[in-house]
């Protein structure tokens, strides 16, 4: 595309045309700047043209463009996070800690400032007091102005490349330049400029996505720092963008630009580049104003958009600062002081059971309504039963609620137990059952947590549909997340299993955007997907196993039950499974001489085999069952053998003859343990004949094939591939 011949004859063009030239030179151009990082036109030029587009669809919104530039926001999706070498170290600072039930509550404090005092040789030091930003600290590098790199803080010396990510967080600039106040000030733009500050999620803008999240069945993110923490590890702008992500600048990092005597001298350059800065920031000259201001940001602190649990008390003066020095983790002139989480009592009136996309129960505690940090809290988080009995948690009680990292709130402690109330059971009060589905419910080995294991809950819906559908397991291709998402939340479906009521026009007509911008899923794609379902039907055994999700199935295990069995109802019916079961709880050995003997791999044992066994007993499991038959899916194996799948004999046939050192029971199952299989009489397809003692005609007649006669010791070596 050459340029001239886009300026020169702009005038002439209609506005639709051009609008559409510019749409494109300015895609190409993006393209080129965020995925090549190859510009060929400058940030202002850029500018220009996408200004020239912005005001052109202004004045003709017939032309309006969903996919226009002027509404994207982010490039390409990046391979993996690049490293970044900070130009000056990340540093933490350190913490000093508001104390609980003592008559200075500010003691630590008190003591940082009597640090600086007898450093400095001086009563009274100017120090500034902010509020500490829960958030993720991020250093923003700009050469000559222009934003060159962001990373994070990683350890201290080295961060992840998040410039991608960055660049969509619309209070950061990315031009300096065009910062029409710094023309007039006394600052020129520094050849180098790092900024340091942290990115975090606005509290009101987290609840409302969150809301959205949930709504969609989407996981809700526990706190803002999560959320925030959690988009930047994206390595997609594009989701990044649709996150309501804010930056506020608190420090610098290398410089070189004029000089700056106080920190309030930074915070004019700040205001003059456009700079986003950390506010509510107060100046103290003394100990008291100090104290005074800490104890305001504690209470205003709650006003704040941002989640804090803290404040920040630096020295004001940089030549100061640099004789103060640093530690080596952190600076002397620096200090967070943690407030208390503010706590109050209040009723546990009930606890009720949420079942979580994973089929996790979790215990939620529902509280008489307290006003903790500014706002009304009235359900907190339980975890788990072990918290529950760590805690000693029972209706009725009066308990302690703090809101732990002053978002979430959580109950602390007991502090009025009801007499004659035992401790909360999960299992006692689900009856075993699953609250979403009444599926049966259970506590793995080494997790805490009581799931739901029925594959039809619908409280677990997506997340059972989308494994389903992934590629180890039915690979019905086109199948993601969004896609069951759209299919559970217009009630399409509820199970996997309902995947195959599906028609072409429900489908093609799948609504995968929202209301406002909807999205079709399309004929092509719906033709594709049942293809793809009518070709599952017919999938072997072990990846239906697998596709069904049922806790601790994965798809060794999967493999070695379809090795075992020939079809589903076959284990059901198990024999093998109910001697796992039945012989191993008690007795290792058994359980060793048991695996031995069907040579099943770890990947098969009691765990595996009680989870299957209560899903196939289960109304849920007996449910899938009947409705699999109804759908004339009858999944086969075609790996079925009893045998080991890849012994050093799998695929052959030995002969036993003769008197040998253990019994020939014991040696054909040794040797099925080994994948070979046994046979009574020796032909032509007879691979060797293991000889003990005598052993009259079927040496005979091995001598005749030709079929290798073999002892023990020269099994032995076979085995052990001499
Ligand atoms: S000043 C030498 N001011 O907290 C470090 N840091 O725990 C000077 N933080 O690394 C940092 N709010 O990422 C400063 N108002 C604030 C802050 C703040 C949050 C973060 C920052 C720092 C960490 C230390």
């Amino acid at each position: 595309m050459s340029e001239p011949d886009l300026f020169s004859f702009a005038a002439a063009k209609s506005p639709e045309s051009r609008i559409r030239e510019l749409r494109t030179l300015l895609e190409h151009h993006n393209r080129l700047y965020y995925t090549q990082a190859a510009p060929e036109i400058s940030d202002a030029e850029y500018d220009r043209l996408y200004r020239e587009l912005e005001e052109l669809e202004k004045k003709h919104p017939e032309f309006h463009d969903p996919n226009s530039p002027t509404l994207r926001v982010g490039g390409a999706p990046i391979d993996g996070f690049q490293q970044i070498q900070h130009a000056v170290p990340m540093l933490s600072i350190d913490d000093v800690f508001e104390l609980k039930d003592v008559p200075e509550p500010a003691a630590e404090l008190i003591a940082f400032y009597q640090r600086l005092r007898k450093n400095l040789g001086r009563d009274e030091i100017t120090v500034t007091v902010e509020p500490k930003i829960d958030g993720v600290a991020v250093s923003l590098l700009y050469r000559d102005g222009k934003l060159a790199y962001a990373a994070t803080r990683g350890d201290g010396k080295t961060g992840d490349d998040v410039t991608h990510n960055v660049r969509t967080i619309r209070s950061i600039p990315l031009d300096l330049t065009s910062s029409s106040k710094i023309q007039n000030s006394k600052f020129k733009i520094p050849a180098t400029l790092e900024i340091r500050g942290e990115i975090f999620m606005p509290n009101e803008a987290f609840a409302a996505m969150n809301a959205e999240r949930d709504e969609e069945g989407l996981p809700t993110f526990a706190n803002p720092r999560n959320a925030a923490a959690g988009t930047l590890k994206q390595l997609d702008p594009k989701i990044v963008a649709k996150r309501p992500l804010a930056f506020l600048a608190h420090g610098l990092g290398a410089y070189d630009g004029e000089p700056l005597e106080t920190e309030h001298d930074f915070h004019a350059l700040l205001d003059q580049l456009g700079i986003p800065r950390n506010q509510p920031l107060f100046t103290a000259r003394n100990l008291d104003e100090m104290l005074e201001c800490v104890a305001r940001i504690n209470r205003e602190r709650h006003d704040l958009d941002y989640g804090t649990d803290g404040a920040v008390i630096k020295v004001l003066d940089r030549a100061e600062r640099e004789n103060l020095g640093f530690t080596s983790r952190a600076p002397r002139w620096a200090a967070a002081y943690k407030f208390l989480p503010e706590q109050q009592e209040t009723t546990l009136k009930n606890i009720t059971i949420q079942v979580g996309r994973t089929g996790v129960l979790t215990p939620v505690a529902e509280l008489e309504p307290v006003l903790i940090s500014g706002s009304t809290v009235s359900r907190a988080t339980l975890h788990n039963q072990d918290e529950i009995d760590r805690k000693q948690i029972h209706i009725g009680a009066t308990v302690l609620v703090e809101k732990a990292g002053e978002i979430i709130p959580a109950i602390v402690k007991v502090t009025k137990p009801v007499p004659g109330v035992g401790v909360y059971s999960i299992f006692d009060h689900a009856e075993g059952k699953c609250p979403s589905c009444g599926g049966p419910i259970s506590q793995e080995d080494g997790f805490v947590a009581w799931r739901c294991t029925n594959f039809q809950c619908p409280a677990q819906a997506v997340t059972r549909i989308t494994h389903f559908a992934s590629r180890k397991a039915l690979d019905l291709e086109g199948l993601g997340e969004t896609v069951a998402e759209a299919l559970v939340r217009h009630n399409h479906c509820r199970t996997p299993l309902d995947l195959f009521d599906l028609t072409e026009s429900i489908l093609a007509n799948l609504n995968l955007g929202t209301d406002e911008s909807p999205r079709r899923y399309g004929e092509k794609n719906a033709a594709k997907l049942l293809a793809a379902l009518e070709a599952a039907k017919t999938k072997p055994l072990q990846r239906w196993l697998f596709a069904m999700g049922i806790r601790q199935l994965g798809e060794s295990a999967a493999k070695e039950l379809a090795r075992l069995h020939e079809n589903l109802n076959d284990l059901a019916e198990s024999p093998i499974l109910a001697e796992l079961l039945r012989d191993t709880r008690a007795d290792a050995k058994k359980k060793n001489e048991l695996l031995a003997k069907y040579s099943i791999t770890g990947d098969v044992g009691p765990a595996v085999a009680e989870s299957i066994t209560t899903f196939f007993k289960s109304e849920a499991g007996k449910h899938t069952l009947a409705r699999l038959s109804e759908l004339g899916i009858h999944p086969q194996s075609p790996i079925s053998n009893l045998q080991s799948p890849n012994g050093p004999l799998s695929g052959k046939t030995v002969v036993i003859t003769g008197t040998l050192s253990i019994d020939r029971d014991a040696m054909k199952e040794y040797i099925e343990s080994k994948g070979g299989k046994v046979s009574g009489s020796v032909s032509a397809k007879t691979h060797y004949v293991i000889a003990g003692e005598g052993g009259g005609s079927k040496r005979d007649k091995a001598e005749q094939l030709g079929v290798p006669i073999i002892d023990e010791a020269e099994l032995e070596k076979l085995l052990q591939g001499l």
